[in-house]
């Protein structure tokens, strides 16, 4: 794994592991001098083909890592200490010491994903493996090609390879370091679920993956031969730390108010729902999900509206619903929040995942194509995660050949996925470069990016994290 650097370098080159290796090697080379050895942890960003915001509700994804990664050149240290530097000049040096208490950088900043990582391996360590501690840190420079805040999951990235690194001599499988790092990478704030580490982890080339959670399994799923996903990004920041980290958290909260409503209403026919604690268990348990769906109050209700529908206290909802990490309550939307529209997407989004994964294997696109349509349209209309460039950037694409659109990940700006027949990629791309790039952002008083390789582009699927075998 470890080798010198005039080592690593020439092995890099047989390889041909990439422009992005040796200037993170060199750069590594450049701050560590010292450094007897060096090894490289590798974590891919990730698009979901379908399947957005069931995750945390316990509903299938279907999404594909791709080959977009980020790369961490590391030693060893003798200490406890994590030191990580970026290539990129504008992201500070990192330093701090492994713990379960690991106190956290202002909001925002990047060394906030080294240290979950780092946090959640130490807290396992304790609990399963506690002749390995204290764990030993690492010395190391981070470079990436997923660009940041796109939506593509740069950040999970970042954590998956940091994890790499550290827990690369513990005795933990991939699937139990996804699960661990989907809990703690909430160490940031945002109360994701598991899809983005998972995928990261557990990607395969050649394959998209269906995932479902709790517990958590992967099954590879063929795209329809002859097709490829083609990824644009709106060119609008979706910040998981930042302004979306709140709109976010107020989506994981109207699941858990609907459910809570779901429950009440089911519990008389169907005693056991009483024990659902996901979205997933309820439409387990109640067959008529979609009948239930239409007994709930119409959107926007209060937490009172909520209690009061439930017979119960205002304060015991918001506690079972509204809590945040820091133990604080999330505060209310300004216009209310929208239960009924948010379980109606997740419930219908669960079931469209199931039917895109068969049509893919089938070889059937133009119905993935149309799942993938429906899918943006209830993540716009119900689930209020679009915006004007996202829903103009799937017209776009549509209108050039598109046989279904729509947006990727968290939403509120970053990348919409397309899929389109291989052979009609490059004009798809070509229209979507024209139109919106250089028609539409410009009217948006959007800069035009400089560079279209980064932001528009096909993608194939690939390999999950790890240690580059050298
Ligand atoms: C973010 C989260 C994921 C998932 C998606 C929406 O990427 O990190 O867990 O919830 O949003 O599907």
């Amino acid at each position: 794994m470890f080798r010198s650097i005039a080592d690593a370098k020439t092995r890099l080159k047989a390889v041909e592991a990439g422009a992005l290796y040796t200037e993170v090697l060199d750069a590594f080379a450049r701050v560590f001098p010292d450094a007897p050895e060096v090894a490289f942890a590798r974590a891919p960003g990730r698009v979901n083909v379908i399947g957005e915001h069931t995750d945390y509700n316990g509903l299938p994804v279907m999404p594909m890592a791709i080959d977009r990664e980020i790369v961490i050149a590391f030693a060893p240290a003798e200490t406890s200490t994590v030191t990580l530097l970026n290539v990129e000049s504008s992201y500070p040096r990192v330093e701090f010491q492994i713990s379960s208490a690991v106190p956290p950088y202002e909001t925002g900043h990047w060394g906030n994903y080294a240290k979950a990582a780092a946090q959640a391996l130490c807290e396992w360590a304790q609990a399963s493996a506690s002749d390995a501690l204290p764990l030993r840190g690492i010395r190391g420079v981070v470079a990436g090609s997923i660009p940041a805040g796109s939506g593509l999951s740069s950040s999970s990235a970042l954590v998956v390879a940091v994890a790499c690194a550290l827990s690369r001599d513990l005795p933990i499988s991939k699937p139990e370091l996804a699960d661990l790092l989907a809990a703690g990478e909430r160490y940031v704030g945002t109360q994701g679920g598991g899809m983005d580490q998972a995928t990261s982890l557990l990607g395969r080339k050649g394959s998209a993956l269906r995932i479902d959670f709790f517990p958590l399994e992967t099954q590879p799923v063929k795209l329809p031969e002859g097709h490829v996903i083609v990824v644009a990004n709106t060119m609008v920041t979706a910040n998981k730390t930042g302004g979306a980290r709140v709109v976010y958290n107020t989506r994981v909260a109207e699941c858990r108010l609907g459910l809570e409503m779901l429950k009440h209403l089911a519990a008389p026919k169907h005693p056991a729902v009483r024990e659902a604690t996901l979205l997933k268990h309820f439409q387990q348990t109640v067959p008529e999900w979609e009948e239930c769906l239409l007994g709930l109050p119409d959107d926007p209700v209060s937490v009172a509206d909520v209690a009061a529908f439930l017979g119960g206290l205002e304060n015991d909802v918001a506690r079972r619903c509204l809590v945040q990490r820091d133990g604080s309550l999330l505060p209310p939307p300004k216009d209310g929040f929208s239960p009924k529209k948010r379980c109606r997407h997740v419930l219908t989004e669960g079931a469209r995942v199931g039917k895109a994964a068969a049509a893919a294997e089938r070889g059937d696109a133009r119905e993935l194509g149309r799942l993938m349509d429906e899918s943006h349209t209830s993540c716009a209309d119900d689930y209020g995660i679009s915006c004007p460039e996202l829903d103009r950037m799937v017209a776009v694409m549509r209108a050039h050949g598109a046989l279904g659109a729509r947006l990727t990940g968290a939403g509120f700006g970053g990348c919409a996925v397309a899929l389109v027949p291989s052979d009609q990629a490059d004009s798809l791309m070509d229209g979507v470069w024209r139109d919106y790039y250089q028609g539409y952002l410009p009217e948006r008083g959007i800069a035009v990016p400089s560079e279209r390789a980064s932001v528009l582009f096909a993608c194939s699927p690939s390999e999950g994290a790890g240690i580059l075998p050298l």
